[in-house]
């Protein structure tokens, strides 16, 4: 009924950060990359290399690539909006670069500055050079349910967009709930027709749990045969350009779901914790965790 084994990618560092509004330094984000390293997880989206006056928490993505203490095991990856974005990942070391857009046009022009049909060359060049420095590279859409701005989204134009990104040769797709709406019946329109034409094993699931939904919306994506996620140590993260954004879902309490029902990940839960409490520390403030909140009061 459900995968045998589900791989979570770690975006924590990257959608976690970009929306905080502590700073956290350099060489605590190296530590803190360093410890999520060494818990299991093969995948972390450790920065972002977009223009530092758009998200200036993560303006130091150059140096964190530089210093993080590098586990052959771990795909360390980040955000690349363009090609100077490239230049300067491949300067820092990247192992995969993540090109992004959204489904929605409004959003889509709030968050990158361009129309949908004005991003697909700058995506494109991105990609060729990616591939071409034989790089990793997802491509990420956003308000695949909803917009902030112009409401539900249809299904028609996701597939519009993955299908573009595809044909550009990004390896894999992370489809974006960017504000948290989805239940699990928008999952189920939007699923049927996309694995309808797309393979399972290209499509990763990045839900923001802003409304509590998406442990629920993971259960009906893995009956799908969906078994790849995004998440966020402590459910950290949000997107700047999408008003009203909270959290990704927390690494702790999809965790916590798939090993209780018997699904492996490789991750060590108490090494995340432990990674969890330091993050929650450095930022000084609860986070949305309830596996997190329950694991350390108890
Ligand atoms: P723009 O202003 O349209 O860019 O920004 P431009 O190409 O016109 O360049 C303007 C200036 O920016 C130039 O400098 C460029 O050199 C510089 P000047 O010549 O004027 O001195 N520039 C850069 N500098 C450093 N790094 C770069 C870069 N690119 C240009 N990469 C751009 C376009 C896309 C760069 C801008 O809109 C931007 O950085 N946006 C950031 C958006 C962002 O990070 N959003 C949050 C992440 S997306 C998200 O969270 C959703 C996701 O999690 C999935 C989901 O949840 O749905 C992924
Ligand atoms: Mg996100």
């Amino acid at each position: 009924r459900w995968p045998e084994f589900v791989q979570i990618k770690e975006v924590g560092p990257r959608d976690g950060l970009q929306n905080e509004k502590k700073h956290i330094t350099t060489s605590d984000k190296v530590n803190w990359i360093n410890m999520l390293s060494e818990t299991g997880m093969k995948e972390i989206e450790y920065s972002s290399f977009v223009h530092p006056k758009w998200v200036p928490a993560l303006s130091d993505a150059h140096e964190v690539g530089r210093k993080i203490k590098r586990n052959p095991a771990v795909s360390y990856s980040a955000l690349i909006p363009n090609l100077k974005g490239l230049e300067l990942g491949l300067e820092a070391g990247i192992d995969g670069a993540s090109v992004f857009m959204s489904a929605s046009e409004t959003h889509n022009k709030k968050n990158i500055n361009k129309s949908i049909a004005e991003t697909y060359p700058v995506l494109e060049e991105v990609v060729k050079e990616a591939k071409k420095a034989k790089k990793h590279v997802t491509g990420y859409v956003s308000t695949v349910f909803d917009c902030p701005y112009e409401g539900k989204i249809n299904p028609d134009q996701v597939i519009r967009v993955c299908d573009r990104l595809l044909e550009m040769g990004v390896d894999d797709l992370s489809l974006g709930d960017t504000i948290g709406t989805a239940v699990p019946t928008q999952v189920e329109e939007l699923l049927e027709p996309l694995l309808a034409r797309f393979p399972k094993e290209k499509m990763i699931m990045h839900y923001h749990d802003t409304r509590g939904m998406a442990i629920a919306n993971i259960m009906t994506s893995m009956e799908f045969g969906i078994n790849r996620f995004d998440s966020s140590v402590g459910g950290l993260g949000g997107c700047p350009y999408a008003p009203g954004a909270a959290g990704n879902v927390a690494t702790n309490d999809i965790l916590y779901l798939l090993h209780g029902l018997g699904i492996k990940t490789n991750i060590d839960e108490k090494k995340l914790q432990e990674a969890s409490l330091y993050i929650q520390n450095k930022l000084g403030k609860v986070l949305p965790s309830k596996a997190l909140a329950y694991e350390v009061s108890a």
